[in-house]
């Protein structure tokens, strides 16, 4: 299955690009890049492909089955959308796209084409998360009536100035850069609730005086002190569902010397905590005795696993966990967290 990959940037060069290599299925033909050394950095160190500049040149190829959109946010939309009415199935980064009304264009021309959009929420390839959606499922925890997501870094504001602190690129900041990970998880472990209320504030404090943050780390750096911070770095929420509870709060930067990745499912027989892109440790008590236990079980690459599923799906037509219609809905939510800040109110969805 002949591939491009679209923005060969971190993400791309991390996850996409060597796990399709690691596919024996695919085949990447294109590297694409506005940024002509990128691409063509690509074809020399992965020695295949064709390095170009220009995405419609792929979408115009026939040969081409499949595109990875490894882009900065705002050409998330124009990108998969160009892609599937050329007929090509789309694994899109996450988020998917800056706004609810771009995911739903999004969605549109899925629907339209009838071709492959997975998002790349990632999470649903891991296998904590994976055993944690098992054991809520096999009733373990109970009733789960609450979830509590923290995602607060000390001071990580990633490249100030930058593409990430560009609303107009971004679309947001910690919500919809990290917070997606966060709520998605909730949601494919919960099994997807309807959502039905959702109530927060976002805010745009620590970075907005860009000559006087101080941090010790910036990934996504250095700091453009003459680009644009106009996103948040913390936010809070409540969002209520059929099912559980949801409780948010994130940030990009804080004044708390701490930093805390975790998610805590807070059910009537058992409770677990899943520390971010690790382990978890399930919580309950036995014969009124109180247990704890952390299993122990290989994680596999979750990148490798997201492009092996999107290249069997292609093949299959099997619909996966990430596909645009099971995950439009944490669009939604970060939509709505942002307009309930906005207007300082609580938004009720359908
Ligand atoms: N799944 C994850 O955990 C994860 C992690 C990091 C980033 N991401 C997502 O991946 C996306 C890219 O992030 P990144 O950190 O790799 O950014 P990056 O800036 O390192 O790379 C993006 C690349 O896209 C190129 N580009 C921009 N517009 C283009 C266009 N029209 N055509 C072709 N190339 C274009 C840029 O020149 C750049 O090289 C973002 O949406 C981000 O949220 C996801």
């Amino acid at each position: 299955m002949k591939v491009a990959v679209i923005g060969c940037g971190t993400i791309a060069n991390a996850a996409h690009i060597p796990s399709y290599m690691n596919n024996e299925e695919a085949e990447i033909k294109y590297f694409c890049d506005i940024i002509p050394e990128r691409a063509d950095a690509a074809v020399e160190k992965y020695g295949c492909g064709t390095a170009i500049t220009d995405y419609h040149e792929a979408l115009n190829d026939p040969e081409i089955e499949a595109v990875s959109v490894c882009t900065p946010n705002n050409v998330h939309a124009q990108i998969s959308i160009d892609a599937l009415k050329a007929g090509k199935n789309v694994l899109c980064e996450k988020p998917a796209a800056r706004t609810y009304a771009e995911a739903l264009e999004m969605q549109k021309a899925q629907h339209e084409s009838g071709k492959v959009l997975n998002i790349g929420v990632v999470n649903r390839f891991n296998d904590s998360v994976n055993r944690i959606k098992k054991y809520i499922d096999d009733g373990k925890l109970g009733e789960v009536y609450q979830v509590y997501a923290s995602f607060r870094a000390h001071r990580q504001i990633p490249g100030l100035g930058g593409a990430f602190t560009t609303k107009a690129i971004a679309g947001g900041g910690a919500l919809i850069d990290w917070g997606v990970h966060y709520l998605d998880i909730v949601m494919y472990c919960c099994g997807d609730p309807a959502v039905k209320t959702v109530t927060g504030e976002a805010f745009c404090k620590l970075g907005k005086d860009m000559e006087d943050y101080t941090y010790s780390f910036m990934w996504a750096g250095p700091p453009k002190y003459d680009g644009v911070y106009d996103v948040d770095d913390s936010v809070t929420a409540v969002i209520r569902t059929s099912g559980p509870v949801i409780t948010v709060n994130g940030a990009w930067a804080q004044n708390i010397n701490e930093e805390d990745r975790y998610i805590d499912f807070l059910g009537t027989k058992a409770g677990i905590r899943l520390r971010y892109g690790k382990d978890f440790t399930l919580s309950t008590t036995e014969d009124g005795a109180l247990v704890a236990y952390t299993p122990e079980f290989e994680n596999t690459d979750m990148f490798q696993n997201e492009i092996d599923a999107f290249v069997r799906c292609i093949k299959t037509g099997e619909k996966l966990p990430s596909h645009i219609d099971t995950v439009i809905i944490t669009s939604q939510m970060m939509q709505a967290i942002y307009d309930s800040s906005e207007a300082h109110k609580e938004i009720t969805l359908n």
